[in-house]
């Protein structure tokens, strides 16, 4: 989705806990030092609509929403993101970094919770249309991952409700996900590149950054 005022648009995805917004955060600032605009963005949410919808979604009875009613939620939610947030930021130019994008619908509801990839994919072509010029798959064991988010929301006692309801599936939930990730991947090597996650955060940001420039900035 680059465009004539060079503007970028990455994801990063991963199972929870996986360190995504380690290294969305993390790659923002080394693009910011650079000189480049970049807007650091999250799904659900990063529009003042899609964060109330993000609340909806993310809260509650891991029973509140079916697959589908979540589909339906989770889109409408990135519809306005991209409106009032993506879409403007990359028409002045800018980098947006996106913790989270359509493939993790396509994989936490479209495969992992029954069959209703089709679903996912007829609706985002109809209302999203569009796909990150580069996604960063952060790919790593869910047994650490889940250590890791349960220490996370052990410790934070800033937010008002927490936001577990998927972290709450369970780690063969994590498990599946994670092969769904890396089939994807394999099925779109050119958007998608893999990184080892279960490493120091630097080494990490180093590969992560290896790509990001070379989209950027290619030879
Ligand atoms: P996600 O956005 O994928 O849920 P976070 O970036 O919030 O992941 O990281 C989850 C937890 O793991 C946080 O407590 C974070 O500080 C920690 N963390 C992130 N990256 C690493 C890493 N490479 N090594 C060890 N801990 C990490
Ligand atoms: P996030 O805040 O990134 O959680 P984490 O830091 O644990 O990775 O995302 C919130 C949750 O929402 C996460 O469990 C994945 C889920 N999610 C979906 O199920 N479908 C979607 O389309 C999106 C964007 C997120």
């Amino acid at each position: 989705m680059s465009n004539e005022a060079g503007g970028l648009f990455l994801s990063f995805e991963g199972i929870d806990g996986s360190g995504k917004s380690t290294q969305a955060r993390l790659l923002a600032d080394r693009l910011r030092a650079l000189g480049r605009e970049v807007v650091l963005t999250r799904e659900p949410g990063g529009s003042p609509g899609a964060e109330e919808i993000r609340r909806l979604v993310l809260t509650g009875d891991r029973q509140r929403w079916s697959a589908e009613t979540e589909i339906l939620l989770f889109t409408a939610a990135r519809r306005d993101h991209l409106e009032r947030t993506i879409r403007p930021a990359l028409a002045r130019g800018a980098v947006v970094i996106t913790d989270r994008f359509a493939d993790s619908t396509r994989l936490y509801q479209g495969t992992t919770r029954g069959d209703l990839r089709d679903v996912v994919d007829r609706l985002h072509a109809l209302v999203i249309g569009v796909e990150p010029d580069l996604t960063v798959l952060i790919d790593m064991d869910p047994a650490l991952a889940l250590a890791r988010s349960l220490r996370r929301l052990g410790g934070d006692t800033a937010e008002a409700l927490p936001e577990d309801r998927f972290e709450a599936f369970g780690l063969g939930f994590q498990q599946r996900l994670r092969q769904g990730y890396l089939a994807l991947a394999a099925q779109e090597p050119e958007r998608i590149a893999v990184i080892d996650g279960g490493r120091p955060a630097g080494e990490i940001a180093q590969d992560v950054a290896r790509v990001a420039l070379s989209r950027l900035m290619p030879a």
